[in-house]
């Protein structure tokens, strides 16, 4: 079925193959925008960055902040909820980031940041957080790219990336972003809908995970490679999935792989590895699958080229996309539509202010 591309597309009325397909292209042209952006002043050295995001929004900040972890100058925290941490203040750069610009988590967060002085970024198509920002002398980094927020990623991911390098606050990555991309192009193609399942990996992964529960394995710069696989299952492929990161699940998880039964033969676990990572890690991996193997779980270990940590993320986040396009055809339904997401917001947009 995944080879007859016209079945295929038959459950893809509104195209997301496309919005994949560009997400190389797309991480070029998000990263060379950025490169000529206005840049937030400060009033004071920033100290701090918050960025405050939610779902497919929030994936962007997060893939930053694990990039960032041993090059970041400054402490650099995501917060996905209403509420600003209490150290944010005149030092603090906040950045919103939402692809709507409407998300209602969001524009408290940030609302509570601008009241204790900290200096704002929005990043958004435009709606009340861009408004919010410029009313409070803040930039706005303008997306124009049209499409759901999860398969705006390029846009929503690496306009933080280089502006936060510009602003001198974590590496600069242009090099290792134009290299990352060119193997990307490369790599990708025996994941397309053109390359039959026999040859193609992205197919092969989907219908391994179709009829079971998928579990995510991330462990540092791919933790939140890990949580994106997982939100493209639920949402393209709409689905159960969950991630585990190592090494912390060595210290509970490990205890419970048996038990229930019939979610121990259901579950899929993929560790998304790299050679870049430390071999305690990798060593942790292997010592990890032993344990899933006598307890009956099936697994398997997908490891990134290594070229560079944001290599490995783009490589490991494209695939995953690709997988889940591939699993919401095996399973006959829309990647593009969302019900339950727009139902709740319009729920809670009727209730607003209770
Ligand atoms: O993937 C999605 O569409 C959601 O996870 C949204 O990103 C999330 O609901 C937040 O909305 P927005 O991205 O507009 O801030």
């Amino acid at each position: 079925m995944l080879d007859d591309l016209v079945r295929l597309r038959a459950h893809d009325p509104e195209a997301m193959e496309e919005k994949i397909r560009e997400f190389p292209a797309q991480c070029l042209l998000a990263w060379e925008r950025a490169g000529t952006l206005p840049l937030p002043v400060p009033a004071v050295p920033f100290r701090q960055v918050v960025i405050f995001g939610m779902g497919g929004s929030a994936i962007g900040a997060d893939l930053v902040r694990a990039l960032s972890e041993k090059d970041a100058r400054v402490p650099l925290v995501v917060v996905r909820d209403y509420h600003a941490p209490a150290w944010v203040g005149p030092g603090t750069l906040a950045i919103g980031v939402s692809y709507s610009g409407t998300t209602e988590e969001t524009l408290q967060a940030l609302t509570a940041a601008l009241a204790a002085g900290a200096t704002p970024l929005a990043l958004t198509t435009g709606g009340r957080l861009a408004e919010l920002t410029r009313a409070a002398g803040g930039v706005v980094i303008p997306i124009a790219y049209q499409a759901r927020p999860r398969a705006a990623l390029a846009h929503l991911f690496l306009p933080l990336l280089r502006v936060l390098g510009r602003l001198g606050l974590v590496a600069d990555r242009d090099g290792e972003l134009r290299a990352a991309v060119a193997a990307l192009q490369v790599r990708r193609a025996t994941w397309l809908p053109e390359t039959p399942t026999r040859r193609n990996e992205a197919k092969q992964l989907a219908r391994w995970l179709a009829r079971g529960l998928p579990v995510f394995v991330g462990s540092r710069h791919l933790v939140p490679v890990a949580w994106r696989w997982k939100g493209q299952l639920n949402e393209n492929a709409k689905g159960w999935a969950t991630v585990e990161m190592l090494p912390e699940m060595d210290h509970n998880a490990i205890v419970g792989l048996g038990l229930p039964r019939p979610v121990a033969r259901q579950a899929r676990v993929l560790f998304l590895s790299s050679p870049l990572l430390p071999e305690r890690l990798r060593w942790r991996e292997a010592a990890t699958a032993a344990l899933l193997t006598e307890a009956g779980v099936r697994h398997r270990r997908r490891a990134a080229a290594g070229q560079s940590l944001l290599a490995d993320q783009l490589e490991l986040v494209h695939l995953g996309d690709w997988v889940s396009y591939y699993l919401a055809a095996l399973r006959g339904v829309d990647p593009t539509a969302m019900a339950p997401i727009d139902q709740l917001k319009a729920a809670l947009a009727a209730n607003e202010g209770r």
